[in-house]
């Protein structure tokens, strides 16, 4: 089976081609245009600006891809359906609807955080390329050598973003089971509002991870240097809450006479999220008791949250799982890996019915 897979729910615009051909499923074509550049300047992502590039660049991307006019080798198409920004989403989901309308060939959604999960479900060599079409220099190819292990059942999810935070139980393919989310900022939105009180600009989060880690040509922050909150950690629930931490950075940007040193700052910051982070997925470990765990989405790119998830779950035993870093932000790669399972459930919908759901729920059908 062979799919194409459209992603536009926010800004990024992604296609990929996604097949079983050698037996376990892997990616063929992988496209990310990053609209990332455009948005800065307004310091967020602006939906109709978001929309409008990605009619710009969906149909160069899908040139690109140099699938016949037919569909002819295509079995499925997959796309994002919600949750999102819904200007953005319908560029994708129309788009989708089109292609699979006049190519006959079935129509696959996927929930963005599904496909956030399966980043990490494949397994096998891979060639791929991320390309910004208006950008030639940018162009970069990857190759993939050697089997990799999948993810096993019972598997906790972590799925950390710029929108979302949530612990998911999957007891199997498409089933899952909310064991927590964040009650208020996504630990994506912690990082970059927290980073633009800092003045690292728009989105920070990337930024601070490598002030933080010394990776500027600079010493490392120093963790304990400023003692930030970590709310709820005594909550008794699997559940998070970020806001309070931004409010204390805003407090201890204007109210310090003397501040500690940027970095210092970033790894004071960095360390209350990842402590939130970890603690919950531990607790939520010790609770299900999983085969593996993932720890997916933008954050998951974030080199200490990877650090002190490896440490944990070896201690608890369990095997954890992160994306490739070009697979960590929003592609259709992994819009295709989630496409493809689902297709192998038979979850097809009509080409002429489907809509964008902004608000769409893991777990919950789209219509
Ligand atoms: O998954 P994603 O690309 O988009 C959403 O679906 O939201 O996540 C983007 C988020 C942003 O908040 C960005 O600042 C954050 O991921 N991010 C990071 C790092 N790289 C990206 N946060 C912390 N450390 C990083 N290295
Ligand atoms: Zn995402």
């Amino acid at each position: 089976m062979r799919i194409l897979a459209i992603e536009t729910s926010c800004d990024e615009t992604a296609l990929a081609i996604i097949s079983d051909a050698t037996g376990s499923v892997g990616i063929e074509r992988h496209l990310v245009s990053s609209q990332v550049d455009i948005h800065a300047k307004y310091g967020g992502v602006v939906p109709e600006v978001a929309a409008r590039a990605h009619i710009e660049r969906l149909f160069p991307m899908l040139d690109l891809l140099e699938i016949p006019r037919d569909g002819n080798e295509i079995d499925a198409v997959a796309v994002t359906a919600g949750p999102g920004l819904l200007p953005a989403l319908r560029i994708g989901v129309e788009t989708a609807k089109a292609l699979s309308w006049s190519w006959q060939k079935p129509l696959v959604p996927v929930n963005h955080l599904e496909g956030h999960i399966y980043s990490v479900w494949r397994n096998q060599t891979e060639k791929f390329e991320i390309r910004n079409p208006k950008s030639e220099t940018n162009s970069k190819i990857e190759n993939r050598k050697g089997k990799r292990g999948i993810p096993e059942f019972p598997a906790v999810a972590l799925i950390v973003s710029g929108g979302h935070t949530e612990l998911i139980l999957m007891r199997g393919h498409g089933l899952y089971e909310r064991l927590g989310e964040t009650r208020d900022d996504a630990a994506g939105e912690a990082f970059d509002k927290t980073a633009k009180l800092l003045g690292l600009g728009y989105p920070g989060g990337a930024m601070m991870g490598k002030l933080a880690a010394g990776s500027l040509q600079q010493a490392a922050g120093k963790i304990d240097a400023v003692a930030f909150p970590r709310p709820m950690m005594d909550s008794g629930d699997l559940d998070f809450s970020f806001s309070g931490l931004k409010t204390a950075v805003l407090h201890y940007v204007k109210g310090t006479a003397a501040p500690a040193a940027l970095s210092d700052v970033c790894a004071s910051i960095q360390e209350a999220i990842v402590d939130c982070l970890v603690l919950k997925t531990q607790k939520a470990i010790e609770k299900v008791r999983p085969k593996s765990l993932c720890v997916v989405g933008g954050v998951s790119a974030n080199r200490r949250l990877r650090e002190r998830m490896q440490e944990m779950a070896d201690k608890e035993g369990v095997t954890l799982f992160v994306p490739d870093l070009s697979l960590t932000g929003d592609n259709a790669a992994m819009i295709g890996i989630a496409g493809y399972f689902n297709a192998k459930a038979g979850k097809f919908v009509d080409p002429l019915t489907l809509a964008a759901d902004p608000g769409l729920r893991l777990g919950e059908s789209s219509s």
